[in-house]
């Protein structure tokens, strides 16, 4: 007899999770969004000296890393959550603010998780079509939010179509949305995104709205998706004290809580590598426009290509997306992400972006 699971299982979706960690080394992986720079030798030594000690717990109040965030971004300690991955943290926070009869507002097609979290808590998901240029249309999910509102989510620069909007916007939208709704500014591409400014800029909301979370991670600029690192920079601490309610102590190993911290001392680093990337982005998409295909205004670290028009656009898609594959390149098929018809690519090196415009222009 097969076990019986909780009825609300079957309405969770699956996260698509990207395949190809098995194909060996030469294959450009530029499925997942992750930095093709590999952490800095500090950063490894300081997880291979925390690793020796691994007969302890890890600190389970995360005190050097939750020190380090509150000196850079000038916030109180206890207005810094942590996760393993800001996944964590997106799932704990559903958890924490959703139950039957709450809604969650988000854009769609966005970041995969989201669809997680209403049906995990047995809460309705609200899902507002983005605009004509795949970016949030903040207006019409502003008209979305009712008494049942308990979180929206705003993701910015937004994944998959890497589009972003500027921090006005976002807070005339805050305006719009009342105090006691929590509003997670999912900002995991950031730093990629000039429209934005500094990592700073957004964090000077916080002084002003309680009820707004921005949401960070290690994975992305620096280098550490395999370690499992995320942060939320809140209004206010009861966010972080009700993710951690929610949670076991332990998310974050030592070897992570102590790469995280040191990768943080390093930011002439972190800037370089943004560099290095917004330019082999420039390269990648001028690559792409010499194919004749529509892309996205890209503030991220990937970009969001537009297929040429087909009767069946999943199925062109996935022909596409399967040549790319036998030409030893990995990228994400729009169907996946929510809109058929499209794929997202992340910014490689430049040799690795070169051999997806070549394989590309070969499966088209
Ligand atoms: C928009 C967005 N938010 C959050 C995450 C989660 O990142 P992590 O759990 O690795 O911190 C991702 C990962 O792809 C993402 O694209």
């Amino acid at each position: 007899m097969a076990i019986e699971f909780a009825r609300h299982i079957q309405r969770i979706p699956s996260y698509p999770v990207a395949s190809g960690y098995d194909l060996g080394s030469d294959v450009a992986m530029l499925a997942s969004n992750e930095s093709p720079f590999g952490p800095l030798p500090q950063v490894v030594e300081a997880a291979h000296t925390a690793a020796a000690k691994a007969n302890r717990y890890p600190d389970p109040s995360y005190s050097t890393l939750r020190k380090a965030l509150s000196a850079r971004y000038d916030l109180p300690s206890s207005r810094i959550a942590l996760g393993h991955g800001s996944c964590d943290i997106l799932l704990a926070a559903g958890r924490a603010l959703l139950e039957p009869g709450a809604e969650v507002v988000y854009a769609w097609p966005s970041f995969s998780e989201y669809p997680h979290l209403a049906p995990a808590a047995g809460a309705r998901a609200v899902e507002v079509p983005l605009d004509e240029s795949d970016r949030h249309d903040l207006d019409a999910m502003a008209t979305e939010v009712t008494v049942a509102t308990r979180l929206v989510l705003v993701c910015n620069p937004n994944n998959p179509t890497s589009t972003a909007l500027p921090l006005d916007e976002v807070e005339a939208f805050l305006q719009k949305v009342p105090r006691h709704v929590c509003v997670i500014l999912d900002e995991a591409y950031c730093e990629f995104a000039l429209t934005l400014g500094d990592p700073f800029a957004s964090v000077e909301l916080l002084n002003r709205w309680p009820n707004l979370v921005v949401l960070r991670t290690f994975s992305k600029v620096y280098g550490l998706a395999g370690l499992r690192v995320g942060y939320a920079l809140c209004g206010s601490a009861e966010f972080g004290t009700a993710v951690d309610q929610v949670r076991q102590p332990f998310y974050l190993t030592s070897a992570a809580q102590a790469a995280a911290t040191e990768a943080l001392k390093h930011q002439d680093a972190v800037e370089d590598r943004v560099t290095r990337t917004i330019a082999a982005r420039l390269g990648l998409e001028d690559g792409v426009r010499g194919l004749g295909l529509w892309l996205a205004d890209s503030e991220a670290n990937f970009v969001w290509i537009r297929l040429p028009d087909a009767d069946e656009p999943a199925e062109a898609e996935a022909a596409i997306v399967e040549s790319l594959k036998q030409h030893g390149v990995l990228v994400r098929a729009g169907a996946s992400l929510g809109r058929p018809g499209a794929l997202r690519v992340t910014v490689g090196t430049p040799d690795e972006n070169e051999r997806f415009v070549h394989a590309l222009a070969h499966a088209l």
